[in-house]
């Protein structure tokens, strides 16, 4: 062992090593010089030390030089912090270094933003922080962070490990495949003008192993979309696929609900009470907006469409007359919290989601306070606080539109009512989890005009529907499913076809030829005609489980070199152009 190698971490000294002669190796965190003493807080990836160099001692004058960043070792002694000196933020904060030899291991000019995270302090800006990744790692939370998802690794590992799942590899190198996002497409040097596709997922791969009787399978796959990004998107990003043979949606939901119990017992010491709910993506739409509600707080919507018929409001009656519905909410006790320039405010915010308005309705013991008062006869006023359980100083808000525009707003308002009426803590340790089931199969493309699969073409419908696949599509639900977590949509999955038969008519429906499904993915409908099992599986997007445990609302956080929200590498500046002679051999 080298003599400037360390004895211990920065984190692990305590009482106990009073009096022995120790070395520490570490980044200056920060370090504060006086006439006769420097202070030094040396920082790993295990903790942080104080270090104290002293006048009497030959390392004082070498200790002058210490700047924030700086790599040391310090050899010194061990001794007990002067009464009134301890720090109980630290685990190590009774004790410190005297410092006898110090080796400066290497030197580090003013850091372009500051590493070392004091409380309440505001971040550098995120595209510097990108461009430096590599001192962004060094702060604490980011290391908290991606040691906390190691963890989640490990328990998903040794969780499905102990359940007898194999963990096989897949190609990144493969075919287009239908996923419904855009391809990252890979030239081929030794056959010009062919393609490989980067992944999107393991799908087709893991269905594949299934067929090869695997039985069960996981893997840590990475996926790559070339879509929009969002804050809580990436182009590449990591799943937890898992894909079984032989069984239906509860045995897939029985592994996965125990695995979320176990991974949120073992990150975060918090009990999931199992089974988790199951809910109707129909029922959460209306009542939520959305197919990955936030559970945390209530503020139900009310279908409110059989209403209208009791008032004189022109737009209402349009809307419904159209097909289309109007529903609302109550925000309980929000009166005091809206200036009348917020209420009409919210104008521009429903409009972002495709609405053309909002009525807000202020609620008194006496009457309605609204724009819209004057549409509302008294019995359709006693209807409203009836069927929204108005009571004094509650804010109710109303929206007529298209189906899907109302579920959209009223959706996204429902959130932003949450965060500003403060009804649920964001750093708090309460993750409310449910299952969302019964997606319809299809959804209609106004655009092309045809059906389009809501999740991909092998998830298979519901069997009790099976009959009315084409002469009632849209109404045919799947056997698909969603995990989602306070908000997120943290897994997805089905069970799928293994029925050729079934397969050739819902490729019918889809619009698509024999020819065009065999030249798409021959391979698959082979595989599936040659002995495939009943299988199905799911898929947890890792960054968002991330996410979760870290509390966080920023993917970004919980990857150590993520791409910013315009799909560039700060840090090593992909994407890049590159040589001529590269794109000659590739014939480009
Ligand atoms: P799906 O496309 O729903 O299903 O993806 C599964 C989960 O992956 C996460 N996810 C993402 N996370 C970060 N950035 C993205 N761009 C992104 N896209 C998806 C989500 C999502 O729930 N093969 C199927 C699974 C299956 O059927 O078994 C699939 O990929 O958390
Ligand atoms: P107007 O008749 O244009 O003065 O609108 C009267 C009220 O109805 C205003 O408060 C509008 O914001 C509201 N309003 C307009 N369109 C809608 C809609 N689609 N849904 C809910 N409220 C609306």
């Amino acid at each position: 062992m080298a003599s400037w190698q360390r004895t211990h971490t920065c984190g692990e000294l305590r009482e106990s090593h009073i009096g022995q002669t120790v070395v520490l190796n570490g980044w200056v965190n920060s370090y504060r010089a006086y006439n006769d003493q420097v202070f030094v807080d040396l920082r790993d990836r295990y903790g942080i030390t104080q270090v104290v160099f002293e006048a009497d001692q030959a390392s004082f004058v070498a200790a002058q030089e210490i700047r924030g960043e700086f790599v040391l070792s310090v050899r010194g002694l061990m001794r007990e912090r002067l009464p009134g000196k301890h720090n109980p933020k630290l685990a190590t904060g009774d004790v410190e270094v005297r410092a006898q030899e110090l080796t400066i291991l290497n030197r580090c000019p003013t850091p372009p933003f500051e590493v070392t995270e004091f409380p309440n302090e505001e971040l550098a800006n995120e595209d510097l922080r990108l461009q430096y990744r590599f001192l962004d790692l060094r702060r604490v939370s980011l290391q908290r962070t991606l040691i906390m998802r190691h963890r989640l690794n490990q328990v998903m590992r040794n969780f499905l490990d102990q359940q007898g799942f194999l963990e096989v590899e897949t190609p990144l190198l493969g075919r287009s495949t239908p996923e419904g996002a855009r391809d990252y497409l890979v030239p081929s040097r030794v056959h010009p003008g062919n393609w490989y596709a980067l992944p999107q997922s393991p799908q087709l791969y893991k269905q594949l192993l299934m067929v090869a009787g695997f039985d069960k399978y996981y893997q840590i796959a990475h996926c790559l979309r070339d879509e929009d990004l969002r804050a809580d998107r990436q182009p590449e990003f990591t799943q937890l696929d898992v894909e079984m043979s032989f069984v239906e949606m509860d045995d897939v939901f029985g592994v996965i609900e125990g695995l979320t119990a176990e991974v949120f017992k073992q990150c975060l010491d918090v009990v999931i009470p199992l089974p988790l709910p199951r809910l109707k993506y129909a029922d959460v739409m209306l009542k939520y907006g959305s197919d990955k509600p936030d559970l945390r707080y209530g503020l139900e919507i009310a279908e409110l469409s059989d209403w209208v018929g009791q008032t004189e409001f022109k737009v209402f009656q349009g809307t419904v007359a159209g097909g289309g519905k109007v529903r609302g909410l109550n925000a309980k006790g929000a009166v005091d919290k809206f200036s009348r320039k917020q209420l009409d405010d919210l104008t521009l915010f429903v409009q972002r989601y495709g609405a053309k308005g909002i009525s807000w309705i202020k609620v008194e013991k006496e009457k309605l306070t609204s724009p819209v008062e004057k549409f509302l006869p008294a019995a359709a006023q006693q209807a409203l606080r009836q069927r929204l359980s108005a009571e004094p100083g509650d804010l109710l808000l109303l929206v007529a539109d298209k189906e899907d525009v109302v579920c959209q707003t009223l959706g996204n308002l429902r959130q932003h009512l949450a965060g500003v009426l403060k009804l649920f803590d964001p750093d708090g340790n309460v993750f409310k989890i449910a299952w969302v089931v019964d997606f319809p199969s299809f959804i209609w493309d106004e655009e092309e005009k045809r059906w389009a699969a809501n999740h991909h073409p092998f998830t298979a419908p519901r069997d009790e529907d099976l009959h009315k696949l084409e002469s009632d599509t849209g109404s045919v639900r799947a056997k698909a499913y969603d995990l989602v977590i306070n908000g997120y949509e943290c897994a997805g999955g089905s069970i799928r076809i293994h029925n050729p038969e079934v397969q050739s008519r819902l490729f019918k429906v889809l619009g698509m030829s024999v020819e065009q499904a065999r030249q798409r993915f021959g391979f698959l409908l082979d595989a599936l005609r040659m002995g495939a099992p009943p299988h199905g599986g799911i898929a947890l997007g890792l960054d968002r489980w991330a996410m979760m445990l870290a509390k966080t609302g920023n993917i970004r956080d919980v990857i150590a070199f993520p791409k910013n929200q315009k799909a560039r590498d700060l840090m090593t500046g992909a994407p890049a152009p590159v040589d001529a002679k590269q794109l000659k051999e590739l014939g480009l």
